[in-house]
């Protein structure tokens, strides 16, 4: 029997407060906002200046970086596609969990694979799940290299690295694209908190 068979004999336990009761009191719009694009893109960076605007306007929020959470609650994950994929199902299940708790949760993870991608929107509501690609090519990830780890990889000292030997599936349905060698950290972020607050603004 594996874990998933284990599991058929627990049925989800209906909660009694809903989780709209919970956002009631932090008066704000829970949702998750996800960065996906290649190591070195700018998704950290802009993941945040996004935190910090959002918590200057008084909004409760979380942001899960995959650097991170791979030191804690993903360290037993490799860079394998079936770790990365396990990675993203975690992520997105603490982000749902996190929207239900009433945040605003800032995901920043390369996820390279669409179908994990599909598979974390998928756990929320329309409108409650905004994904924006940060585009910036490989070329610039790799002038950048701000760990070292392209060099690595071109040197055939890595292996698994995105947009080298392990690939990164460009979203088909990103809410917003951000290339940040074309736009600069303030419009970057302008455009992001826009999508997080619903401004109707796309781009
Ligand atoms: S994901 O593919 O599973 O979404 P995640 O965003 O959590 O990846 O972690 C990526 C981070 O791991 C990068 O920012 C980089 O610092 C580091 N890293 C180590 N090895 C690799 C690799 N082979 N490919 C990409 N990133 C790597």
């Amino acid at each position: 029997m594996n874990e998933r068979q284990a599991n058929v004999d627990i049925r989800p336990y209906s909660l009694a407060l809903a989780p709209q009761s919970r956002a009631r009191i932090k008066r704000q719009r829970p949702g998750c906002i996800w960065l996906t694009g290649l190591s070195g893109a700018g998704k950290s960076t802009l993941a945040n200046e996004l935190e910090i605007q959002l918590n200057g306007r008084g909004l409760h929020t979380f942001l899960l970086d995959g650097d991170n959470v791979r030191n804690g609650l993903c360290r037993d994950l490799c860079m394998s596609p079936q770790s990365r994929k396990e990675n993203i199902r975690r992520m997105a299940e603490v982000a749902r969990l996190m929207v239900d708790a009433g945040l605003i949760v800032i995901v920043s993870a390369i996820s390279p694979f669409r179908a994990d991608r599909d598979a974390a929107r998928a756990l929320f509501a329309e409108g409650e799940f905004h994904c924006a690609y940060i585009s910036t090519s490989f070329a610039a990830c790799a002038r950048r290299d701000p760990k070292g780890l392209y060099r690595a990889a071109l040197d055939g000292k890595l292996r698994h690295f995105t947009g080298l030997d392990s690939p990164y599936e460009a979203p088909l349905d990103a809410d917003c694209e951000i290339d940040t060698e074309q736009v600069d950290i303030q419009t970057a972020t302008n455009r992001l908190l826009a999508l997080v607050l619903d401004q109707k603004h796309r781009g």
